[in-house]
């Protein structure tokens, strides 16, 4: 998820920013920053030029650059700030791109899911790569289009019309001074509308500080903006319009994309943080295909045991996983807290995958466990959000989960991600050693593309679950209870409460209940109830009513998650919170949505900062 941003201003004209396009550019990235701060660059048109300076690592780097090597006064610039997804975070793969010619430069967010197809076509073609992206690719292909038609909106219509994927791009040319143009498909991008001069940004952050009158633009649409006009036609070529509106946040307000916290935005990105870690996985024939996947197939064949590492709500991703991966490819996974691990000298060897998940691939506990394994000859594996960071730069392989970066300590997002990530890697296993057929995989495959969809449902439904939070916010305990994958997401339920709202919580297998913890519940005491589909395995589900039945009757309040159509909970259930129905193995990405709405929304109404609670840091870089 990078932050975009675009400005051209009629120099004297009331709405022009003094300083010019080079720190218009640099005050949006600024404020984009928290979409990503791997890199960053801007691009300007100055006297028949294009001007460019890029850096790798935070803002201050490039402001460094800046200092010591000025762009010229322009009056049209594009900027960028990036969070890697094809290549790591070098100055080489920030950008702006330029193609060939250095005549034009584009920035991007996104994917390119067909890059790998177009760079070999373009290489071919004699065209020689200056860095890993798959936004270079748009850069030559707009190149190429320029010298046929000379128009820089006809070229990038003409480039959008090649792409697959989610992209948001923004390109300027040295011919065309005063003009950008943008495009986008499944990805955001707005118009800043002011006098004499017109901003582009992938949210209102990026140019809040200018006008309040923006423009949304529809899906596949490419826009052109000078000084003076805004002109939007579809990626067919027919004239369009996008939606106007005024914006009433403030600027940290903008940030958030208006909601109150990025706590309430991250989770509210989750169905697209689901989608955008399912793109690019396939091949032209459907067939799931992981590029970062650097374990050779006999490698990965020969494994005999998979171990998951990680702490905290990462960990809980791997103990969904695993109900996943060991049912499509019958290898056993032990699921092992990162801390743990390298203290009780555990079983691997040069057949045992070790799987790190982590969101900012710092983690200390993480990083030991992950040095750990490898020195005893096992392969590893890092599921991560954060590309360049520590644990992907020392594993094997990466696999990276496309959340964009978590701001919020507690975390939402990246958990959705981890999961759909370590999905992908169990269909690929099973595709690759036989243990499903092909069409089996595009089964599941088609099944997870439902699941942002579903999500986005479950997120629209919630005003009932925010009612009891609020309501219930001088609660001092809550248990949540859950079955197979549902005991992980119960877990996260419980994690979630403590770090946001610091009440005692817990979460337990429904089935040990009775083992013990059944001695705490007493008249009143809330439990959220993770319930199975009842369509899955029978003696599940009506051995979870009975669950919800046994706390019941011992006074408890019960809160059940179950989802649609189950009506056998009805009887037993306070309240009933419902979820779309899915198979049992993707109900976590659902289910525990409910739970993350409820903890942050408790958590706001007792006046507590949901993005920052106490005690916590959103990378623990300590053991
Ligand atoms: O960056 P990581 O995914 O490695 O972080 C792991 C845990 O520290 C993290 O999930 C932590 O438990 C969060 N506070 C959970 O909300």
């Amino acid at each position: 998820m990078c932050g975009i941003v675009g400005y051209v201003g009629r120099p004297g004209a009331p709405g022009a920013a003094a300083g010019g396009g080079a720190a218009v550019a640099l005050e949006g990235l600024r404020r984009l920053e928290y979409r990503g701060y791997d890199s960053a660059g801007i691009a300007v048109v100055s006297e028949g030029a294009v001007a460019v300076r890029k850096r790798a690592g935070k803002l201050a780097n490039l402001v460094e650059l800046l200092d010591a090597d000025p762009l010229p006064a322009a009056h049209t610039a594009i900027g960028h700030t990036r969070w890697a997804t094809h290549g790591g975070p070098t100055d080489a793969n920030a950008h702006p791109h330029v193609d060939g010619t250095g005549r034009v430069a584009v920035i991007h967010n996104g994917i390119v899911e067909n890059f790998a197809a177009l760079r070999a076509e373009l290489r071919e073609s004699g065209v020689e790569f200056t860095s890993e992206t798959d936004t270079e690719v748009v850069a030559h292909l707009l190149g190429a289009q320029l010298e046929r038609t000379g128009d820089l909106t006809e070229a990038m219509r003409a480039v959008c019309l090649r792409l697959e994927g989610a992209f948001t791009l923004l390109a300027v040319h040295a011919d065309a001074p005063g003009v950008i143009v943008g495009a986008r498909r499944n990805s955001p991008l707005v118009v800043g509308l002011g006098e004499g001069a017109n901003y582009l940004g992938s949210d209102v952050a990026a140019f809040i500080a200018h006008t309040r009158e923006a423009l949304e633009l529809g899906q596949d649409q490419v826009v052109t903006i000078t000084p003076d006009a805004v002109d939007v036609v579809g990626f067919d070529g027919a004239p369009a319009q996008g939606r106007r509106f005024h914006v009433d946040w403030d600027a940290s307000a903008a940030e958030k994309g208006g909601f109150p916290s990025f706590m309430a935005k991250e989770i509210h990105d989750q169905p697209q943080a689901i989608a955008d870690t399912l793109l690019g996985r396939t091949d032209a024939g459907g067939r799931l295909q992981l590029d970062e996947m650097k374990i050779s197939e006999a490698e990965l064949r020969a494994v005999d045991k998979i171990v998951v590492i990680a702490c905290g709500t990462a960990a809980y991703a791997g103990q969904v996983a695993k109900y996943a991966i060991e049912h499509w490819c019958r290898i056993p996974v032990e699921v092992e807290l990162a801390h743990e691990f390298r203290y009780r000298d555990p079983v691997v060897s040069e057949r045992t995958l070790v799987v790190a998940i982590s969101q900012s691939g710092e983690t200390m506990d993480t990083i030991m466990a992950v040095r750990h394994a490898r020195e005893q000859g096992a392969k590893v594996l890092a599921i991560c959000n954060t590309n360049g960071s520590t644990i992907p730069r020392e594993s094997d392989a990466a696999l990276y989960t496309h959340a964009g970066p978590e701001i919020a300590v507690a975390s939402t997002k990246a958990f959705l991600a981890q999961i759909t990530a370590c999905y992908l890697l169990g269909l690929y296993l099973a595709q690759l050693r036989g243990n499903k057929f092909a069409d089996e995989v595009a089964d599941v495959l088609a099944q997870l593309h439902e699941v942002p969809g579903q999500v986005r449902q479950v997120l629209d439904g919630l005003e009932q679950v925010r009612e009891i939070a609020r309501y219930m916010a001088d609660t001092r305990s809550v248990l949540f209870l859950g079955r197979h994958v549902g005991y992980p997401v119960a877990m996260e339920g419980a994690l979630k409460l403590k770090e946001l709202a610091y009440i005692h919580a817990e979460g337990f297998a429904a089935g040990e209940l009775k083992h013990g913890p059944i001695a705490l519940v007493e008249p009143g005491q809330p439990v959220f109830v993770v319930v199975p589909s009842p369509r899955g395995r029978d003696s599940l589900h009506s051995k979870v009513v009975s669950n919800i039945q046994e706390v019941r009757a011992r006074g408890a309040r019960t809160l059940v998650i179950a989802e649609q159509g189950d009506t056998e909970v009805e009887p037993y259930a306070d309240v009933v919170i419902r979820i779309p129905r899915t198979s049992t193995l993707l109900s976590p990405l659902l289910a525990v949505v409910p739970l993350q709405v409820f903890a942050c929304e408790l958590a706001t109404a007792k006046g507590l900062d949901v993005d920052q609670p106490r005690n916590l840091a959103k990378s623990v870089t300590v053991e």
